[in-house]
């Protein structure tokens, strides 16, 4: 287990969902991490196939349950004339126990997209970590070029004003992992791509809280390095919001 994560930051994320999209296989230090209180874990990317790895050295497999159709092929969505990407979605829900404190966690690997994922798969107010890193909006192979942190329109709904969406799903308190990417609120954006040291950029950015579509942003720690240091924002619904 990773030393990290304070008590009370732990504590934001206990009960609900870490939803990551856009993983890859990014999984293990996110599951260490947040393996004391977080029950669930979804991780949504469209690569996922028939053979995915154990993801965690520190956590035994127990089972394994596939829902859905593991030789699923992309299709074409057509919307306004346009064509869109999608495959039908394939969860694998693996039971892992961890060998330091025994303590079971249920790692789910959905093969999609994210932005069908987080529309369709989360009750309103259940996501209490979203996390997402290492992305581009380059576009290319292995970069989604979708704004999740972002209020950007889109012709085709799904992929319309992400972070609404988001919002809709995440409890009232709850913590958004980030190294800037693929993001408009340029508070998240300070360090990105910058050499700068996590402890260094979190040192910073916890003195300045600011607030941003419905929720007050809080920077309460600080994760390994993607495109930068990863910070973790707690954001909390304002009472408007
Ligand atoms: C550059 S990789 C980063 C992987 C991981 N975040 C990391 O830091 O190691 C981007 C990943 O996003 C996935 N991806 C692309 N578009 C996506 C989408 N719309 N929803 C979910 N994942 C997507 C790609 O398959 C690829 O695995």
């Amino acid at each position: 287990m990773i030393p990290g994560l304070a008590k009370d930051v732990l504590a934001v994320a206990a009960g609900g969902v870490l939803f990551y999209l856009c993983s890859g296989e990014d999984w293990d230090e996110l599951v260490d991490a947040f393996s004391p209180t977080v029950d669930i874990f979804w991780f949504c990317d469209p690569t996922y196939g028939r053979i995915c790895a154990v993801p965690v050295p520190s956590f035994r497999l127990v089972d394994t349950v596939v829902e859905g159709d593991p030789d699923a092929r992309t299709c074409r969505v057509a919307d306004g004339g346009r064509g869109y990407q999608d495959v039908p979605p394939c969860v694998w829900s693996s039971r892992m126990v961890s060998e330091e404190n025994g303590r079971m966690v249920t790692v789910k690997r959905r093969r999609g997209f994210g932005e069908y994922a987080l529309a369709t798969e989360f009750p309103d107010r259940s996501i209490s970590v979203f996390v997402h890193r290492g992305d581009t909006l380059a576009g290319g192979e292995s970069s989604s070029s979708s704004c999740f942190l972002g209020r950007r329109r889109k012709c085709h709904e799904p992929l319309s004003m992400l972070f609404d969406k988001l919002a809709r799903k995440l409890r009232d308190t709850a913590l958004i992992v980030s190294d800037g990417s693929n993001t408009d609120i340029a508070e998240l954006r300070v360090f990105h791509r910058s050499e700068t040291p996590g402890s260094d950029a979190f040192a910073v950015a916890k003195e300045r809280p600011f607030s941003r579509w419905g929720f007050d942003w809080h920077c309460v720690g600080h994760l390994g390095r993607r495109y930068g240091p990863t910070l973790l924002w707690e954001v909390r619904r304002s009472p408007d919001g």
